[in-house]
């Protein structure tokens, strides 16, 4: 089959829809009805969010949860995530009612600024084009007043821009590499536009002073390792004592080893950060801020010292437990899908609109939460204890369960070790 189409964004949602449905699907009715069911009874509301993308078909539903009871730079917070893996918002409230107990979560940012580049090509007398650079540097901030104007009167704007030659990587391969403040907005349309202006001032420039030189492109970057935030707890080893820990210094060696794993470790850091992960993108997602961005920047820093490591990092010093994480994160609370999201500025709200710092320390507490949730749970009863036990609803629904099915089902499973086959196997005893 020639699944092929021209001209399809031109079609109307209909028109798509119908397409899909008949191209792809057997039943096209059925295929129509799921779309359907997914949209929004509010039609203005709907329209907000078809005109999010291109070729909107329907909406995919993420759970919006919320965490509680997080105590971080002595205010409590109560966070939301988005996120469809079973046990993470358990896993955090978990940890956040664990650590409020215990001192709570400090978080501080370390930095705030970000980076942008215009990639270019000059072949010639690389001392020339240094001195054109630092003639013609002024311009560059003059050229974009239009643009930095808002920006400089938030406190933020154009940081520094430096000619970098970059030869030793690519043939005839220079930069502009410039810096940013854009306080608490995430500030990539400002950074872009600044960069496609410098990009001009530099053509125009170059051509005056009878340079050659090739614009390849202009776009942020990413990778911002100095807009890092840290996120710590901290306690008395005997102080870690609950259901699953009876002996908090055995514990406490343990949970140090096992960060010391990821960070020697790739196999192992990955999966450790992912668990970071779980806790950082379901925060970024709820309040509209771009998750690909942080986790691009995010696993880039991992790698900084040449191996990919661990985010975060655990000690002992004179009986106290130290577990921290330092992580990049460039987020906005303005701007962006901020204010058009009716649910991002519900979430927003919840955390009591924050800056873009306080966002950063939010994120950054929830992802040492949600690691501290693993490597309590692997280093003590296992991982599959807990997570099996939020998975059972996943595979009562998966069983379709009536109200009966499912009382006895979570009865029996509060006091059974849950696993696929023995809940699919007890379905097939009640059903017999
Ligand atoms: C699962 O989503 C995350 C974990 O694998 C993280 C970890 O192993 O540290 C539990």
């Amino acid at each position: 089959m020639n699944n092929a189409v021209a001209g399809f964004s031109k079609l109307s949602k209909k028109e798509k829809i119908n397409w899909i449905a008949n191209e792809y699907f057997s039943n096209p009715d059925e295929a129509l009805s799921i779309i359907r069911n997914y949209w929004n009874t509010d039609e203005k509301l709907q329209q907000l969010h078809d005109e999010f993308i291109e070729n909107t078909i329907t909406n995919l539903y993420i759970p919006l949860g919320v965490a509680p009871n997080f105590l971080i730079n002595g205010n409590y917070k109560t966070i939301p995530m988005a996120i469809e893996e079973s046990s993470v918002v358990a896993a955090a409230s978990k940890s956040a009612k664990y650590w409020a107990t215990r001192g709570g979560f400090k978080a501080t940012v370390i930095d705030t600024e970000k980076i942008g580049q215009v990639h270019f090509t000059f072949n010639g007398d690389a001392q020339k084009l240094e001195e054109l650079f630092n003639q013609i540097k002024p311009k560059f901030f003059s050229d974009t007043q239009s643009i930095t104007k808002n920006m400089q009167q938030r406190g933020g704007g154009i940081l520094d821009i430096q000619l970098k030659d970059k030869r030793n990587l690519l043939e005839n391969y220079f930069q502009l590499h410039a810096t940013f403040e854009t306080k608490d907005s995430m500030g990539a349309n400002f950074i872009n536009s600044c960069l496609e202006q410098f990009a001009t001032t530099l053509k125009e420039e170059a051509q005056n002073a009878d340079l050659e030189i090739e614009v390849v492109m202009s776009i942020l970057s990413n990778y911002v390792p100095n807009c890092i935030v840290r996120a710590e707890v901290s306690c008395p080893i005997e102080d870690l004592t609950e259901k699953h820990i009876t002996n908090p210094q055995d514990f406490a060696q343990r949970f140090v080893q096992a960060v010391q794993i990821a960070e020697a470790e790739p196999f192992r850091a990955v999966t450790h950060n992912k668990g970071i992960m779980n806790g950082v993108d379901a925060v970024v997602l709820a309040t509209g801020n771009d998750f690909r961005a942080v986790e691009a920047g995010v696993h880039a820093y991992a790698s900084r010292n040449g191996q990919y490591s661990s985010l975060s990092h655990a000690k002992i010093e004179n009986g106290i437990f130290t577990f921290w994480l330092e992580i990049p994160l460039a987020l906005g609370t303005v701007g962006g899908l901020t204010s058009l999201h009716p649910l991002v500025k519900l979430c927003l709200e919840i955390l009591q609109k924050p800056s873009a710092k306080e966002l950063m320390e939010i994120v950054a507490v929830a992802g040492l939460a949600q690691n501290f949730a693993a490597l309590r749970s692997l280093t003590t009863t296992g991982i599959q204890e807990g997570h099996m036990k939020m998975h059972l609803n996943n595979i009562i629904n998966q069983f379709e369960a009536n109200d009966e099915e499912r009382r006895l089902i979570k009865a029996h499973f509060k006091k059974t070790a849950v696993s696929h086959s023995a809940v699919v196997e007890f379905i097939e005893n009640l059903r017999k």
